[in-house]
């Protein structure tokens, strides 16, 4: 069921064939961010829920370089990298650069499932970001040659992903585009298409 309280916060909860998980049911990709600062423990605990993703031989390959905007600085450097479709993410006061190691560290040997790995450690945040009352969006839309620069990443690794992080402000805030979109229901491809019961 959609839902909205009177902040015209928006709650979108997913309309699920069988039962599942409340915060799984309940997370979505939200983009009316507040300005308002987020508890640093918040913050903590969403990286620690990374922190326990499971990962090929356990070689736990994401890494996360957290702009916040205790350095207004460092956070608008982070801004820059967006595209302009993620405009919206401006405004959040946590933003997150998420990267992998290519290889395994004690072989060496290219680590096919390092990207893999990196969305497993992203959805643990997600979640965890609901439980502590936040938002969370995820986006392939910014510039990788730029952010590669910008965040002076090393060779070994890849940035996989920019994440946006923070307090639901109302969908008021947000470019026409946006605002309409915002109270459309979560959907997704029936159970039979994606899954196959070999039986
Ligand atoms: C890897 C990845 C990249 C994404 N990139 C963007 C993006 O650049 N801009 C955006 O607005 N949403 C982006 N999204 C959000 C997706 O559009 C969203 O997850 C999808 O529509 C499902 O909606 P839900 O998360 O609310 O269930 C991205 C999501 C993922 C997982």
């Amino acid at each position: 069921m959609n839902g909205k309280n009177n902040n015209d916060l928006i709650t979108k909860i997913a309309h699920t064939d069988f039962p599942i998980h409340k915060l799984i049911a309940r997370r979505w990709s939200a983009r009316a961010f507040s300005t308002k600062k987020v508890e640093k423990l918040k913050l903590f605990s969403i990286l620690e829920a990374a922190r326990w993703a499971p990962s090929s031989r356990n070689e736990q390959p994401w890494r996360y370089i957290v702009f916040t905007d205790d350095n207004l600085e460092r956070l608008d450097k982070a801004r820059s990298v967006l595209l302009e479709i993620n405009n919206y993410a401006k405004r959040a006061p946590i933003l997150i650069c998420a990267i992998t190691k290519k290889t395994y560290s004690d072989t060496g040997i290219y680590n096919k499932l390092h990207f893999h790995d990196l969305g497993a450690a992203n959805e643990n945040m997600f979640l965890e970001s609901f439980n502590q009352g936040l938002i969370m969006h995820e986006m392939g839309g910014f510039d990788r040659d730029k952010a590669k620069k910008v965040f002076n990443i090393p060779d070994g690794y890849e940035i996989g992903i920019m994440i946006a992080i923070g307090y639901q402000d109302s969908h008021k805030i947000l470019p026409e585009r946006y605002r309409e979109k915002a109270n459309f229901p979560r959907e997704r491809k029936p159970l039979s298409e994606i899954a196959f019961l070999e039986e």
